[in-house]
């Protein structure tokens, strides 16, 4: 248990929202800032503390917002400054937070910043960039590569260097060891915590601090990333991400962020696929990121095996005292419900792990209604990642939100086009249809956000692992001075029964037509089937 109160980003629920894709109040067919403040009844309905709005700053576009050319303004396809203001106060009306993108890797190459640095080698901003000469012959610096395919270094022929930009040449990498590019970035925090954001969402935050002797990677020897990182999948990233005064910096970070008053949060996005290395990101004394994004079960293949291991391997390096964080997608990912992933039928079993974990969990726009992917063949992709490395893009995951039966689904005018296809299931799979229908996914997560909020032990109990379960089912104990919960899960398809997992009383299921009644020691649970278990 928590022996200080209990911070908001603690016990609260994230919701992230993909602006271009939430709701369009213009009528462009891409959704905006005005269309988000549109939707926060909704938000205050469904019951989440917080949204995360992915990036809205003007930018040419070419990552979809993540190539920021002002730090400090609106693209007017989302809107103004005073629509993100009218955002934040209507967000704050309803005891909403609200996050923004904090993108520190790289800018747009048409940043001022860039601009002034590539315009010649002694422009006093040429080091707030990454420049470097080629090698011997020509050739680039190191063997680092883009996680958007090709040599991450890019020649400028006007001042005879390369340039690094992890992401696509458009996206050059900011360099976070010159004072001056710290500083202005620190700067542009403050600019929007002094405005009222409740805190930031830290873009590929580990990228920040690279090798500065920029020494090659090594090759990996494991080939299980290629699929879904590509060539860069063949490298182990020991050199171009991670150095270790990258700690220093989210300590500093945080400093500026625990000087504000309101409890202001940065929620870091890591990938690390060892889990101890991605523990240290909450800092020696939990003095770094608040929550560091953990995709251990994004990354886990959905069976009841993977899933065990993702959990308990991420509640067994949590420094004692730290919080965890969870989620199941994102707009880089594969949505939760598509049959490449978990499908349709275990969506609420998913659901139903992600808000009964202990830690702060995040839901993607769309996952609690069970929105899946939607195909987008390569020739007609908006994702530049798509046309770079085929299979790799991001548009599918990024369609629409689907929030009534008209056509559009409600998302922009009906007679617009929206700027991704919307699913084609939109008629049937969509908020207004949910929001009446009492066995919905849409009910069920709200039941559940309603239920973690009052109940003490789903909201602060300890984690304590259960089992081993039989084959497909994973069960795990959550308690605490109020009692303890059992919670087991059905990811088969399959009847299955979880021995000594009760007995107690259903506090909520997957299928409510269980809720309020009594199992045995020995539970049987349906096919796709999730329970909480209150001991009696
Ligand atoms: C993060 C974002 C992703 C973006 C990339 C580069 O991974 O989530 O959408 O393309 O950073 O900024």
């Amino acid at each position: 248990m928590q022996h200080r109160p209990p911070r908001w980003w603690q016990t609260g629920v994230v919701y992230e929202i993909y602006p271009r894709s939430f709701a369009d109040a213009s009528g462009n067919g891409t959704g905006d800032l005005a269309g988000i403040t549109s939707r926060l009844d909704y938000l205050a309905w469904l019951g989440v503390d917080a949204i995360w709005i992915a990036p809205f700053y003007p930018s040419p576009m070419a990552d979809f917002g993540y190539d920021v050319a002002d730090y400090t303004d609106v693209d007017p396809l989302f809107g103004t400054l005073d629509d993100f203001d009218a955002l934040l106060a209507a967000a704050h009306d309803r005891g909403i937070r609200v996050l923004v993108d904090y993108v520190p890797n790289h800018t747009s190459d048409r940043h001022p910043w860039f601009v002034e640095s590539r315009s010649s080698r002694d422009n006093p901003k040429r080091d707030w960039y990454v420049w470097h000469d080629a090698g011997p012959g020509g050739e680039p610096p190191n063997n680092w590569l883009s996680m958007f395919a090709g040599s991450s270094w890019e020649w400028d022929d006007a001042t005879q260097q390369f340039y690094l930009h992890t992401f696509l040449r458009q996206q050059p990498d900011l360099n976070w060891r010159n004072p001056d590019t710290r500083a202005a970035m620190f700067d542009i925090a403050r600019w929007w915590l002094d405005r009222g954001v409740d805190g930031f969402r830290i873009d590929v935050a580990p990228m920040v601090m690279k090798d500065p002797e920029f020494r090659d990677n090594p090759p990996n020897p494991s080939t299980g990333e290629v699929a879904r990182l590509g060539a860069w999948g063949t490298q182990l990233h020991l050199n171009d991400l991670a150095h270790p005064d990258m700690h220093e910096l989210y300590r500093s970070f945080r400093t500026l962020l625990d000087s504000y008053a309101g409890d202001r949060v940065s929620i870091g996005e890591l990938h690390h696929p060892d889990y101890e290395v991605w523990a240290k990101y909450y800092g020696e004394r939990q003095d770094e990121i608040h929550v560091p994004f953990n995709f251990h079960l994004t990354y886990s293949a959905w069976t009841a095996d993977a899933v065990r291991a993702a959990v308990e391997g991420v509640q067994g390096v949590l420094p004692a005292g730290a919080w965890a964080s969870w989620v199941l997608g994102n707009h880089d990912q594969t949505r939760f419900a598509s049959p490449r992933r978990a499908g349709r039928d275990q969506a609420r079993v998913g659901m139903l792990l992600l808000l009964t974990l202990r830690g702060t969990p995040t839901i993607y726009y769309g996952e609690e209604i069970g929105m899946a992917d939607v195909a987008i063949a390569t020739t007609d992709s908006r994702d530049p990642l798509e046309r770079r490395d085929p299979g790799r893009g991001r548009d599918p995951e990024r369609s629409p939100m689907q929030w009534d039966s008209s056509p559009n689904a409600g998302f922009t005018a009906p007679d617009v086009t929206p700027w991704l296809p919307l699913a084609s299931d939109a008629d049937r799979v969509n908020v207004a249809g949910q929001a009446e229908d009492p066995d919905s996914i849409l009910t069920l997560t709200r039941r559940l956000i309603s239920l973690r909020r009052e109940h003490p032990v789903l909201r602060l109990g300890d984690f304590e692992r259960f089992g081993p379960t039989p084959d497909g089912t994973f069960a795990f104990r959550r308690l605490s001075g109020d009692g303890h919960l059992t919670i087991v899960l059905n990811l088969t398809g399959e009847e299955r029964s979880v021995p000594g997992a009760g007995p107690g009383q259903i506090l909520i299921g997957t299928h409510r037509d269980r809720d309020g009644s009594d199992v045995g020691a020995d539970v049987t649970l349906r096919p796709n089937e999730a329970i909480v278990i209150e001991a009696g």
